[in-house]
């Protein structure tokens, strides 16, 4: 079976983590988020994935290629504007000639797409939906259905008074090929405000698969940092490395013998970690780190080639690839996007986001 992944969005939300860096390619325990997806679908046998794209495409293709390095082929099919999550279906619907998949490219599940599969060859439905439950349904697509899983209502970012329940559009569909008949061609159109009301207006038979299995959309930088988080501590089945190991280090990293780690951390290839770090999980490192002496990295996500100096305090923060942190900065709650700067002994404002290439300097050194 074919899967369309969307993998086009603007991921305005994530930033300034995304800000060249698309959605699909953010490392999560080091390792691009597409990635997982694929190497789950490949685990369900979808191994035929076509990427609809629009928004920095060229980086997912250069990592992915034709897919053959992670047992799939891919196929990219690119908007020169973006179409919305239905129209970028139908400008791949040249690829679509039997029951495919469709997933939002920003989605982290352990689904069984299988058994999703063949609930919906049982039903016979047009459109089968995978839901979840979450506490605040506001953020995402609302499903209301029968008794019998059969879809009756679907809204888009309900108002607190439209909610009637706590299930939504978990972002895995399974279609028809009939379905790509109702988008129009080369028009922006959505699944969510557009397609799904037009189908159920029509009676066509959409229904909603409910999965309790881990699930998680890395839309904002919260969410992102929780996946990690979960990960690191056992939540979803798809822990990449060895689960007994509660640390795991990269190749040729050199950890110095008075740095203290505790678990969960994952560090990548070619780091120089020095005396007397400390970094307390969850922590991951990415490749090509150098961390100086007494720096301490608590609950927090740091990106490739990036350098804290000495005596260096993070907490609950990202901070993305080649940053520059100098001795005794401070960084609490927040974002930092790609090639910062900041300036020593600064005590960044708890709940920053600061924009890739910012130089952040103390006011009597500016
Ligand atoms: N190719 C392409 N073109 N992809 C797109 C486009 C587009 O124009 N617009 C969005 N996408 C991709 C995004 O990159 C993302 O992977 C996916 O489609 C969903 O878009 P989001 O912008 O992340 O939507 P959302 O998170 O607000 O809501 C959607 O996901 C929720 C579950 O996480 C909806 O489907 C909700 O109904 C759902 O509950
Ligand atoms: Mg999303």
């Amino acid at each position: 079976m074919k899967v369309v992944i969307l993998a086009g969005g603007q991921a305005t939300r994530l930033l300034p983590l995304t800000s060249n860096t698309p959605k699909a390619m953010v490392p999560v325990l080091n390792i691009p988020f597409l990635e997982y997806v694929i190497r789950h679908l490949g685990r369900h046998r979808v191994t035929d994935v076509v990427l609809a794209q629009s928004h920095l495409a060229q980086t997912i293709t250069d990592y992915f290629l034709d897919g053959a390095r992670f047992g799939s082929q891919l196929t990219y099919v690119v908007e020169t504007v973006p179409l919305g999550t239905a129209g970028a279906v139908k400008n791949a619907a040249g690829y679509l000639d039997e029951t495919f998949l469709v997933l939002n490219g920003d989605t982290f599940t352990d689904l069984d797409i299988s058994a999703m599969i063949d609930f919906h060859r049982q039903t016979r439905a047009r459109l089968t939906i995978a839901c979840t439950p979450v506490e605040d349904p506001s953020s995402y697509g609302l499903i209301e259905t029968d008794g019998r899983s059969k879809i009756t209502r679907f809204l888009e970012k309900p108002e607190k008074s439209q909610i009637t329940t706590n299930m939504v559009n978990a972002g895995t569909y399974v279609v028809e090929p009939e379905v790509l008949e109702y988008i129009p061609a080369g028009t922006v159109f959505s699944f969510e405000r557009q397609l799904f009301p037009k189908l159920l207006e029509r009676g066509e038979p959409l229904y909603a698969y409910p999965s309790p299995a881990y699930w998680i959309d890395i839309g904002t930088p919260e969410k992102y940092h929780q996946l990690n988080r979960d990960l690191l501590s056992g939540k979803s089945n798809q822990y990449p490395f060895s689960s007994t190991q509660r640390v795991t280090i990269g190749e040729r990293s050199q950890i110095h013998a008075t740095a203290r780690i505790t678990g969960p951390a994952v560090i990548g290839d070619s780091c120089a970690i020095g005396a007397g770090v400390s970094l307390i999980g969850p922590v991951v490192i990415g490749p090509g780190c150098t961390i100086l002496e007494e720096t301490t990295i608590e609950d927090s996500i740091i990106w490739q080639d990036t350098r804290l100096e000495k005596q260096v305090y993070i907490k609950s923060s990202i901070v993305a690839s080649g940053c520059h942190l100098k001795s005794n900065s401070i960084v609490e709650n927040s974002v930092i996007g790609n090639n910062v700067t900041i300036d020593s002994g600064y005590q960044l404002k708890p709940g920053s986001k600061i924009g890739p290439g910012a130089v952040v300097k103390n006011a009597d050194n500016q």
